[in-house]
């Protein structure tokens, strides 16, 4: 500390501790981002994930719920990343996709119900809310369709690229803008306690879907 006492020691000081501060922080994005592959990949451990680089977000590793909704995005690009390994009519492929399909939902529904809903009540965000929103429809449809199609024609790839580029689309939309605008109308403390909605929202759209299979197993 006491060569920090002149000025130019005192600068260096500084830098040392901005250098510090930003690999602290690559460390955590790093770890998170870890994470939400290492998720995915218990769906499928032997399947390689290429989910190459990620747009950059200030939001990856935090503890309110914008760090949250990205650790499911990048379990989310993990597991498109997977599906583009898989071939045909395979097993795996499906257990991919249903994955993918059971998360997407969980996700946007929650979203939805924790942070969309709290945003679209100020008229300043209003606009961001009711984009994301109807963009959920639109993957929405776009699960259901290919849902609806046989994994094993040329056309499933084709029509999943597509899916895959509106996905991406809507996550990094979120993170890059949506969610920088949502910050500014929210509290430390909403934040926190909207992760925790979040995350109960989820949970319990998961159990729901999970109980309407028991009833008719056939539609799944
Ligand atoms: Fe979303
Ligand atoms: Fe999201």
């Amino acid at each position: 500390m006491e060569l920090c006492v002149r000025s130019r020691a005192l600068r260096r000081c500084s830098i040392q501790t901005v250098t510090m501060a930003k690999a602290k922080s690559s460390r955590k994005e790093t770890a998170a981002k870890a994470e939400g592959i290492s998720k995915a990949k218990r769906v499928a451990p032997a399947l390689a994930v290429n989910i190459g680089s990620t747009p950059a977000t200030r939001f990856r590793g935090n503890p309110d719920i914008f760090g949250q909704l990205v650790l499911d995005h990048d379990r989310h690009r993990a597991l498109i990343a997977m599906i583009e390994e898989t071939h045909g009519d395979s097993a795996v492929r499906k257990k991919l996709f249903t994955e993918l399909t059971r998360e997407v939902k969980a996700h946007a529904a929650a979203e939805e119900q924790a942070l969309w809903s709290s945003v679209l009540r100020d008229p300043k965000t209003t606009e961001d809310a009711r984009h994301a929103v109807a963009e959920h429809k639109q993957i929405d449809d776009f699960l259901a369709d290919l849902a609806a199609r046989d994994m094993a024609s040329s056309g499933w790839l084709r029509r999943f690229a597509k899916l895959k580029e509106k996905y991406l689309h809507h996550i990094r939309e979120e993170e890059q803008e949506q969610f920088v605008a949502a910050e500014r109308h929210l509290t430390p403390t909403d934040l926190k306690h909207l992760r925790s909605v979040f995350l109960h929202r989820k949970r319990d759209e998961k159990a729901h879907v999970e109980f309407k299979k028991k009833l008719k197993p056939s539609l799944y």
